[in-house]
């Protein structure tokens, strides 16, 4: 029997950032044959956005690469969210701030940077205001591919 690896990735409106690294991360999980031992989400700290579509470029810059991601709207995390998901994958330090306002404490250690999975650890910028979803893109993937190597690796 195969354990069930549940991710949330999380960011501040859910319609950048969380939403494109939950479709990178499908992406890669289907690559390598092993879709069905993971459920893999993504939710906002804020309410800005909740019931809004992935922003036209980070769903422009999936299309690209041949990822959908059709469907997906915008919702806020929760400590229900906290509860059921392995890892809680913020991409900068005020998501983390944010996420700590919602589920209290991280009593179970789940919460952590993308980027923490990589050589080079460091916030993942706002396409929202750098404009620059290619940096956003490069960055993601190689956070999702680092965060699914120590998944595998544990
Ligand atoms: P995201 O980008 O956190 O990567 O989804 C943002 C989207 C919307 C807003 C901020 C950031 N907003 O302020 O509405």
């Amino acid at each position: 029997m195969t354990s069930m690896h549940k991710i949330i990735f999380v960011c501040l409106g859910n319609i950048c950032r969380s939403p494109m690294a939950e479709f990178i991360m499908k992406d890669l999980v289907k690559k390598q044959g092993i879709a069905e031992q993971f459920e893999i989400s993504s939710a906002a700290t804020s309410v800005e956005e909740i019931g809004n579509p992935v922003y036209p470029p980070a769903r422009r810059i999936l299309a690209e690469h041949g990822i959908s991601c059709a469907g997906k709207t915008a919702r806020q995390m929760t400590r229900t969210d906290y509860a059921h998901y392995d890892y809680v994958i913020a991409m900068d330090h005020s998501n983390l701030r944010n996420i700590y306002r919602i589920i209290g404490s991280d009593f179970e250690h789940k919460v952590s940077l993308l980027l923490d999975y990589t050589s080079d650890p460091h916030e993942i910028a706002d396409p929202w205001y750098t404009r620059d979803f290619e940096t956003t893109w490069n960055e993601i993937t190689e956070g999702c591919q680092g965060l699914l190597k120590a998944i595998l690796n544990e």
